[in-house]
């Protein structure tokens, strides 16, 4: 198992306190933007690398291992793709082409993927994003299939929020992992696990997460961070709370041998959920919380 971050590039570069703390203390790094489509293809065909190849080429050179987030999402999307509707072919070809020129370029650089990103709704719909709509729920499994071709050592992941525990997002992701990997398309599955105080118990992760190690496909904590807004005690009551949080997610994902822990950020001070939350494990000024002892602690290596 390896405990990983999201990581902004304009921080590494900007900050050396944040770059320190990084590099000091995970193993692994999601791009929290610089791999996402409205970056790397912002103009039909017309494919912006430099930046991200930056980032990838400084994570590598640091030895971290790099976990590319994401080529299929109905977020973060160019003007291009969102400003109008497309036929399923012309959708499915543009589709195609920025998945396996993405991947291509950085095959041998990024092992791994997050292929496809939320694609349900927490009844267990398909989320009508501009490739449920244009494309239509043939869009995920294709997705996959020529990112297997694009590079075929890459381990593809499908990631979510809301399906950690049981319930019919849960149920909708494990039936398309299920799917996914008896074509031979899938190895890993995301857990987000973006969660409010005071978050889920060993016991409903590990049921939930066990069947999916069942199918054979790793599970990896993608996004973890645990928001305290609102919460009614002091701030080292919260802290506190938050620490027991992350620790029963550490210890499911023991339970289940995932493969990677990873926060969606590792300081309050930059945080997309903002600093208010102090949902992450090191807080505005790059101190360890009890959260990181609680990680660190129980996350076997
Ligand atoms: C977020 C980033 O943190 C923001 O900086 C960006 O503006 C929007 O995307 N789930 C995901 C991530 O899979 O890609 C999102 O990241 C957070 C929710």
């Amino acid at each position: 198992m390896t405990l990983g971050s999201a990581v902004r590039w304009d921080k590494i570069q900007g900050d050396p306190t944040y770059r320190q703390t990084f590099l000091s203390n995970f193993q692994t790094l999601t791009p929290e933007y610089e791999l996402k489509m409205a970056d790397t293809e912002p103009q039909q065909n017309q494919f912006a690398f430099n930046y991200s190849d930056a980032f990838v080429n400084w994570a590598l050179a640091n030895n971290k291992i790099v976990h590319g987030h994401t080529l299929v999402w109905g977020s973060y999307l160019p003007a291009w793709v969102t400003s109008r509707r497309w036929s399923r072919t012309q959708l499915t070809a543009i589709m195609k082409n920025h998945i396996q020129t993405e991947v291509a370029h950085f095959k041998g650089r990024i092992p791994e993927w997050d292929v496809v990103n939320e694609a349900f709704t927490d009844d267990g719909k398909l989320r009508q994003n501009i490739w449920a709509q244009d494309i239509g729920s043939s869009y995920i499994p294709l997705a996959f299939k020529y990112a297997r071709a694009a590079d075929p050592a890459a381990r593809l992941c499908y990631n979510d929020y809301n399906a950690e525990v049981a319930g019919p997002h849960a149920d909708a992701v494990y039936n398309l992992v299920k799917s996914l990997k008896a074509q031979g398309l899938i190895d890993c599955v995301g857990m987000q696990m973006h969660v409010r105080l005071p978050g889920y118990s060993e016991q409903a992760l590990r049921t939930n997460w066990q069947r999916f190690a069942v199918l054979g496909v790793s599970v990896y904590v993608s996004e973890m961070d645990v928001d305290t807004t609102g919460f009614s005690g002091s701030a080292v009551q919260a802290q506190a709370a938050q620490a027991d949080a992350y620790r029963r997610a550490a210890l499911a994902c023991n339970d289940v041998r995932c493969a990677r822990f990873t926060t969606w950020g590792f300081s309050d001070a930059s945080s997309w959920l903002g600093s208010a939350a102090a949902a992450l494990p090191f807080d505005a000024n790059y101190q360890a919380k009890p959260a990181w002892a609680a990680l660190t602690s129980v996350l076997a290596p």
